[in-house]
């Protein structure tokens, strides 16, 4: 009776001093396991007189209840102590303000490119891309200028070592979809361009959207006519246009449109070009493969900020390309 006392207060001391779970775990397998202390005492039961059994074996389950119990309750205490120091060092200040989610919006190029796709598609335009690397066939040669061509040196054009160049227009696109889908045509071609020119209507970069319809009975009237429904789709109001007459090698005749703006009563107004167009020159369909006897056709390329500054009220071109938030914000 008396090792049953000694061992269980033993115990229970190094239960109280324990600080670690795992060794608490060892503890319960030194005392309660197969092995352990307690269960061995139980062993000793098989060589005992009666009287003397029953009462050691009730004061042997008494320990090992006692022993269970303060194992578990000390278990708890140090799950607590693991939880609590947890909380204290990733404790979160529920009082602070969130840091919030402000809203994103397109850029107001973006804006006005997807509006131009929008209309031209609804007119039965399909959408053409083309690389912005090009080369002097796709750029010039095969769009009618020669060599020593005088409207090449118009173009600011940035050439590469190697004879490639950025595309100073999206003109070079006609080309392509022409020599791969041959006559009948309808598309637009939207994307960036490149020239060495800035300042209030000019940047080096700039997006166009290139529009050519090929077909066996196209007339001038007819790009009028499709300028002008675009022009009212895209500003939803009438504004003043002109047609200038114009040069491009690869359009004869050429025009390029202008349209009316005028700000603050008034005071200021002035003409703003948008675009460039005219008949498909028949050296153009020829070195693409078509027949320009039976064929004819129309072509435009219109200049997406010069749109953009119309349409917003925009009178420096490059606030468009100095991200500043407080400008681009105003677009959302
Ligand atoms: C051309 O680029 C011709 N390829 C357009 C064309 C296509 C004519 C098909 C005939 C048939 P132009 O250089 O004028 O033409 O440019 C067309 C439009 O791009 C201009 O009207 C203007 O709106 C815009 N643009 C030209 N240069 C700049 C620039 N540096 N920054 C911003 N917009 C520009
Ligand atoms: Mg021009």
């Amino acid at each position: 009776m008396e090792s049953v006392d000694q061992i269980l207060k033993q115990a229970l001391v190094a239960i109280a001093a324990c600080e670690e779970l795992s060794a608490l775990d060892e503890l319960r397998v030194q005392y309660l396991g197969k092995k352990g202390q307690v269960t061995s005492l139980l062993k000793t039961l098989g060589s005992m007189e009666a009287e003397l059994r029953k009462e050691f074996g009730q004061a042997v389950n008494r320990a090992k209840g006692e022993l269970a119990e303060a194992l578990s309750a000390r278990k708890r205490e140090l799950e607590d102590a693991v939880l609590n120091s947890r909380l204290a060092t990733e404790s979160i200040d529920v009082t602070l303000p969130g840091r919030g989610q402000e809203r994103g919006g397109l850029h107001p190029v973006t804006h006005t490119s997807q509006r131009i796709n929008d209309i031209f598609s609804r007119l039965g335009y399909d959408i053409a891309t083309g690389p912005e690397v090009e080369d002097d066939y796709y750029n010039f040669e095969a769009l009618n200028f020669s060599p020593d061509h005088p409207a090449r040196a118009m173009h600011d054009t940035f050439y590469f070592g190697d004879g490639r160049l950025l595309r100073t227009h999206t003109s070079p696109v006609q080309v392509r979809v022409m020599q791969q889908q041959g006559a009948p045509v309808r598309i637009i071609a939207p994307g960036r361009v490149f020239r060495s020119d800035s300042d209030q209507t000019h940047t080096p970069m700039f997006h166009q959207v290139e529009g050519l319809l090929v077909g066996e009975t196209v007339t001038m009237a007819d790009l009028k006519g499709v300028l002008q429904a675009f022009v009212n789709a895209f500003f939803e109001t009438s504004l003043a246009m002109r047609f200038r007459p114009s040069y491009f090698p690869f359009t004869e005749p050429s025009a390029e449109v202008d349209i009316a703006w005028h700000r603050g009563d008034d005071k200021e107004s002035g003409w703003l070009e948008i675009l460039g167009c005219g008949m498909v020159h028949p050296n153009v369909l020829k070195s693409c493969g078509i027949d320009s006897e039976k064929y004819i056709g129309y072509a435009f390329g219109m200049g997406v900020e010069r749109l953009a500054m119309l349409r917003y009220g925009v009178a420096d071109i490059r606030q468009f390309f100095e991200n500043d938030v407080r400008f681009l914000r105003q677009f959302h």
